[in-house]
């Protein structure tokens, strides 16, 4: 009796020790990251010590979205290149160096994203952002030519326009003060909102209806990835989904009403054997393409229904609006903290427009080279999407020896790349001049990507582009913008944007 209990213990023990390297058996069974070669994962890839004794499972329990961030850059500061966390079964790889972005963002397997994007889903469907495998390569394929060279000039007007509009409104104000969270948002849901439904947000009847519930998409991601309860599907639905139910419906029917109306218009110009344009009324801007009309043209084609036109339009309005605002935001606040470099973008513009902003063109942006690397300066320290993620579908052999178990999620932590000492010297001080080429020349490709990289880059990347310089030239034309915020002092909440927890204000000051 004794030897078959001796017998039993060993095997035991020997079950455990395979099964042991193979899965993270206290974090859940996450499974282990291995070696081609056999060699030790973590010289590749070192895994951070976990709190407690299961993995890393309960590092972040208690935190709020600040803790989370802050854990995340901790994590970074302590293990100084890629590294690897086991949590509640699953197996996460948080890529902070070039190298491995590269890695990732090039192998065309590794193009799935992870399991946070479903909760996007009841508030974008299966748009671009979130979608995989076919219906992403087709919808890509689609989408593409709404955002080629000659459209972006139709644009450009749009740019123009509520830049004006925007400077106006700076001209009217009677405080110098400006409080940016509060009127840049608006600036950049005007300019989404007729560049892809071709409506002025402005003159819509429940315009202002809409913008004030469009924060609802991503209020109901947030409340999901910070709480582990809400992840689970049947849970969120029971309890949560109810709050987010009316606000949703609001900002759904504006798109689909509006996509409505433009499918009649649509119809009846293909009828009339005219070539598609929109009339002027008073709900739809004069004859401009919009992104929206790609979407019909391929209905009609039968390519895509009214389900799948709706994500899509919520998807760009969702991609193109804080996104934009917020890197806005940053570099109007950087532009104040940075007097003399400030001057710089000014006589730049002075320079290239000749003084006249009335026939600003993309050639002219395209010009402003100096205020192109101040922005990339302020999306390198201030990256607005500061993380981004993807899962393996099968097991995954990178060129740097690991073997990644299917169902492993990479998350390319952006916000840390660009702070990598590894890929940019004293990563703390704003300096624009690293992005002028003599000094890009030696960086790793990878080391800079605010729009991702690689096939699932940011569709809208030139549309953004041209957008921020635009209203930053009318303002920095019109404006001297003086600081009244420290970024020291700033807590940083993460959820799929990058926020302060503090107001970012500046003061304008009329040029003479
Ligand atoms: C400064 C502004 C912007 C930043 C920093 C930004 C950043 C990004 C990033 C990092 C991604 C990758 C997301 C991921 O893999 O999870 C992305 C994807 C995307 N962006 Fe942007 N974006 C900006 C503006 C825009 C604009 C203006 C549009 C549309 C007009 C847009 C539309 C999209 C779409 C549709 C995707 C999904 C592309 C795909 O998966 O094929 N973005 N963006």
């Amino acid at each position: 009796m004794f030897l078959w209990t001796l017998a039993v213990g060993f095997v035991l023990i020997l079950f455990i020790k395979r099964l042991h390297r193979d899965f993270h058996i206290l974090a859940f069974f996450a499974p282990r990251i291995k070696t081609k070669d056999g060699s030790d994962v973590e010289k590749i890839l070192p895994t951070v010590p976990g709190k407690t004794i299961f993995g890393n499972t309960f590092d972040t329990a208690g935190s709020d979205f600040v803790g989370t961030f802050k854990y995340i850059r901790d994590c970074a500061a302590q293990m100084k290149r890629s590294y690897a966390l086991y949590v509640i079964g699953k197996t996460l790889v948080n890529v902070i160096d070039a190298e491995m972005a590269e890695m990732v963002f090039t192998n065309p397997k590794l193009i799935t994203k992870g399991f946070v994007y479903d909760f996007l889903k009841p508030a974008l469907g299966d748009g671009l952002l979130a979608s995989s495998d076919r219906k992403w390569h087709a919808r890509r394929k689609m989408l593409t030519p709404a955002f080629h060279f000659n459209i972006l000039g139709q644009f450009q007007e749009v740019f123009q326009e509520e830049s004006i509009k925007f400077v106006e409104k700076l001209n009217n104000m009677k405080m110098d003060v400006v409080v940016l969270d509060e009127c840049i948002p608006k600036f950049t849901l005007n300019v989404i909102c007729e560049t892809a439904l071709g409506v002025k947000l402005d003159e819509c009847l429940n315009g202002d209806e809409y913008r004030e519930k469009f924060c609802v998409f991503e209020e109901c991601f947030n409340r999901r990835t910070n709480n582990p309860h809400l992840m689970i599907e049947t849970i969120y639905k029971m309890f949560e989904e109810h709050k987010y139910l009316p606000a949703l419906r609001i900002v759904h029917d504006f798109s689909s009403d509006i996509i409505k109306k433009k499918r009649e218009i649509f119809a009846e110009t293909l009828e009339n054997g005219k070539e598609f344009h929109v009339e002027e009324d008073q709900v739809f801007s004069k004859k401009r393409y919009a992104m929206l009309d790609t979407l019909l043209r391929a209905e009609q084609e039968g390519l895509i229904d009214h389900e799948g036109i709706c994500e899509e339009v919520d998807t760009f309005m969702f991609e193109g609006f804080d996104t934009t605002s917020m890197s806005l935001i940053f570099c109007l606040m950087n532009l104040s903290l940075h007097p003399e470099m400030q001057e710089q973008c000014y006589q730049e513009i002075l320079e290239q427009t000749h003084n006249d902003l009335k026939g600003l063109d993309i050639a002219q942006l395209n010009g402003l080279k100096y205020l192109e690397c101040f922005l990339k300066e302020s999306m390198r320290l201030y990256t607005t999407v500061p993380a981004i993620m993807r899962e393996t579908i099968e097991e995954t052999h990178l060129p740097n020896g690991l073997i990644l178990p299917p169902h492993t999620f990479i998350t390319l932590h952006l916000f840390d790349l660009h702070r990598n000492p590894k890929h940019f010297k004293n990563p703390e001080v704003f300096d624009p001049n690293r992005f002028l080429p003599e000094n890009s020349r030696d960086r790793h490709p990878y080391a800079f990507a605010p729009f991702s990289a690689g096939q699932r880059n940011c569709i809208g990347q030139k549309f953004a582009m041209l957008e921020m310089k635009t209203l930053l030239t009318h303002i920095l034309k019109n404006f001297k913008i003086l600081p009244l915020v420290d970024p020291k002092t700033f807590k940083f909440k993460s959820g799929i944007i990058i926020r302060p927890k503090n107001e970012v204000k500046v003061k304008f000051v009329k040029r003479q």
